[in-house]
C-alpha cells in the first residue's frame, strides 16, 4: 500500500494556460510528472472545456493526485469512483483481488466450491470499495459487505458497491457488520493501513497531504490494524474460510505470526513485479463456499 507517485514534485508550474493536449503535455512534464503524456490524455478527455482542463492541470501541479482530480482510479479494469480524501487504490492491491478470487472460485486448492456464489465476502477497510467492487466483478452471486470507519470512504464506496448489491457498513473494523455474518464469512480481505508511522514522512506528497492520515497510518510497527483486524478474524470466518490481508515483504513475516498466533493456517503469497504481498489465513474446517 505504500503508494507510487507519478509526480516527482510540486513544483509550481503556473504559466500559461492549456488549450490543447500539446500544451498539457508540456505543463505536466516541466511540473515532474513522470506519465505526462498519459495524464494529459486523460485530463483532456475528462474536461468539458479548455478552463476547466486549464483548472485541472493547475490542481495536478499543485500536487492532487490524478484520481481524485478525475474522480476515478482504474482498478483490476474498472472505473472506481474515488472522491476527493479518499485513499487512492494502488495498482498492487489488484494482486489482492487475485487471491480471494482464486479462493472464491475454489481453484487454489482444488476445491470444488461453486465458483462463489452465495459466499458471504468481506471487504474490511474498504475506502472507495474497489476491492469489492473488483470482486463483485469478477465473481457473480456473492454477498458482499465492506466497511470503513471514514464516512467519506463509506459514502464513496456506497456508491461504488451498490449498485453491485453491495453493503456498505460504518464504523471500527468488525463492529458495524451484521451479527449475522459471524462465522458465516468465507472471504474477508483487508488492504488496511499498514505505514509505521514514522515512515508516513517519506511517502510522496500525494500520499501523506491528499490520502487521510488513517488510511495509512498503521502505528509504531505498521500493525496495529492488521493485529486487530486478524485477532477478529476467527469469529467471523465461516469453518473453512480465509482471511487475506496486504502487507509489505518487509512485514510479511510478522503478519503471518500474527496469524498462526490466532490459530489460522497461514501463508504468503507475492507478486514481484507489482511488488505485492498477502498474507493468507484460513480457519480449520470444511469450507462451505
Ligand atoms: C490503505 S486504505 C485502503 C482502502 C481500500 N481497501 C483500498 O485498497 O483501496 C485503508 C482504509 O482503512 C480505513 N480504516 C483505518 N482504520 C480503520 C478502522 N479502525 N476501521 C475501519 N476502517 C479503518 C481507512 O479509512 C482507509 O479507507
Amino acid at each position: 500500500m505504500p503508494p507510487e507517485s507519478s509526480l516527482r514534485t510540486g513544483q509550481p508550474g503556473r504559466t500559461e494556460s492549456a488549450d490543447s493536449p500539446d500544451d498539457a503535455v508540456r505543463r505536466l512534464r516541466a511540473a515532474g510528472c513522470v506519465f505526462a503524456e498519459d495524464e494529459a490524455r486523460l485530463l483532456t478527455g475528462a474536461a468539458a472545456s479548455a478552463a476547466e482542463l486549464d483548472a485541472m492541470i493547475e490542481r495536478r501541479i499543485a500536487g492532487l493526485p490524478l484520481e481524485h482530480i478525475l474522480g476515478w482510479a482504474e482498478f483490476c479494469g474498472l472505473r472506481v469512483g474515488v472522491a476527493t480524501g479518499v485513499f487512492v487504490p494502488r495498482r498492487r492491491t489488484e494482486f489482492l483481488v487475485r487471491q480471494a478470487e482464486l479462493l472464491l472460485r475454489g481453484s487454489h486448492d482444488g476445491g470444488s466450491h461453486d465458483g462463489g456464489r452465495g459466499a458471504a465476502v468481506v471487504d474490511l477497510c474498504c475506502g472507495s470499495g474497489a476491492v469489492g467492487a473488483a470482486l463483485a466483478a469478477r465473481v457473480a452471486g456473492i454477498e458482499l459487505h465492506a466497511s470503513d470507519l471514514d464516512p467519506n470512504a463509506v459514502l464513496c464506496a456506497r456508491r461504488n458497491l451498490e449498485p453491485a448489491g453491495g453493503r456498505v457498513h460504518e464504523g471500527d473494523l468488525f463492529e458495524p457488520l451484521p451479527d449475522r455474518l459471524r462465522g458465516r464469512i468465507g472471504i474477508l480481505v483487508a488492504n488496511a493501513p499498514y505505514v509505521p508511522t514514522a515512515a508516513i514522512g517519506t511517502m510522496p506528497p500525494e500520499a501523506r497531504t491528499h490520502e487521510p492520515r488513517m488510511s495509512l497510518d498503521g502505528g509504531p510497527d505498521g500493525l496495529d490494524i492488521q493485529r486487530r483486524v486478524v485477532a477478529g478474524a476467527p469469529d467471523w470466518l465461516a469453518p473453512g474460510g480465509h482471511v487475506l490481508i496486504e502487507t509489505s515483504r518487509r512485514q510479511a513475516g510478522r503478519t503471518i505470526g500474527l496469524m498462526r498466533q490466532a490459530g489460522l493456517a497461514a501463508r504468503l503469497a507475492g507478486d514481484p513485479e507489482l511488488d505485492a504481498t498477502v498474507a493468507i489465513g484460513t480457519l480449520a474446517g470444511s469450507s462451505t463456499g
